[in-house]
């Protein structure tokens, strides 16, 4: 499954809510099989609806990849506030930012093919919503999984990151690998900020 690209107007709408008497249907439940499908052989951490072209609120998400965890150091574990996050589906949630503390760092979207650029983000939230099921979902994350989870958030009202990026830290995915592994994040940034 293609993922949309930045540009097609259905990244840039406000998603429909799911009629939970629609969840067991055939269309909704395949709709979130190829979500899961589409987000795992990208590969990514994250996956709204309207990026396979659907415009209704669901998300999904997972942090659990054996390979990436074993590549990661544990500094950039550290720096990333990255913890494991089995795979979870969302349908119709609501997001509630946590507190007043936040986080910077480089995020990326699929739907943005080949970035990265720095995003401020609450450093706790809370999720709630129903799964594939229908059960009800509430959870609370920090760090990176909070981070996913206000990414796909913002998918559904027509957000992307670029929205919300320090744009002076915008800069192509092979950019920030080459940085990276020479520096730390701060340093990276301070460097890309100075040109
Ligand atoms: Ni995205």
């Amino acid at each position: 499954m293609d993922i949309v690209q930045a540009g097609d107007p259905v990244l840039r709408r406000r998603a429909t809510e799911v009629p939970l008497d629609a969840l067991a249907s055939p269309f909704v439940q395949q709709l979130i099989a190829t979500m899961i499908q589409t987000m795992r052989a990208a590969p990514g951490v994250g996956l709204a609806a309207p990026q396979v072209g659907e415009s209704l609120r669901i998300i999904v998400m997972e942090d659990d990849d054996e390979t990436q965890w074993a590549a990661m150091s544990d500094a950039r574990r550290l720096e990333l506030g990255r913890r494991r996050l089995v795979l979870q589906v969302v349908v119709n949630p609501v997001i509630e930012l946590l507190g007043e503390e936040t986080e910077e760092f480089f995020e990326g979207c699929l739907s943005v093919d080949g970035y990265r650029a720095i995003v401020r983000r609450a450093a706790r939230v809370r999720l709630a919503g129903v799964d594939e099921k229908g059960e009800p979902v509430n959870l609370e994350l920090e760090g990176w999984p909070a981070r996913i989870a206000q990414h796909e958030c913002d998918h559904l009202d027509g957000l992307l990151y670029v929205d919300r990026m320090h744009s002076l830290t915008l800069t192509t995915a092979a950019n920030l690998d080459r940085w990276w592994k020479a520096r730390p994040a701060e340093e990276v940034r301070r460097a890309l900020e100075a040109g």
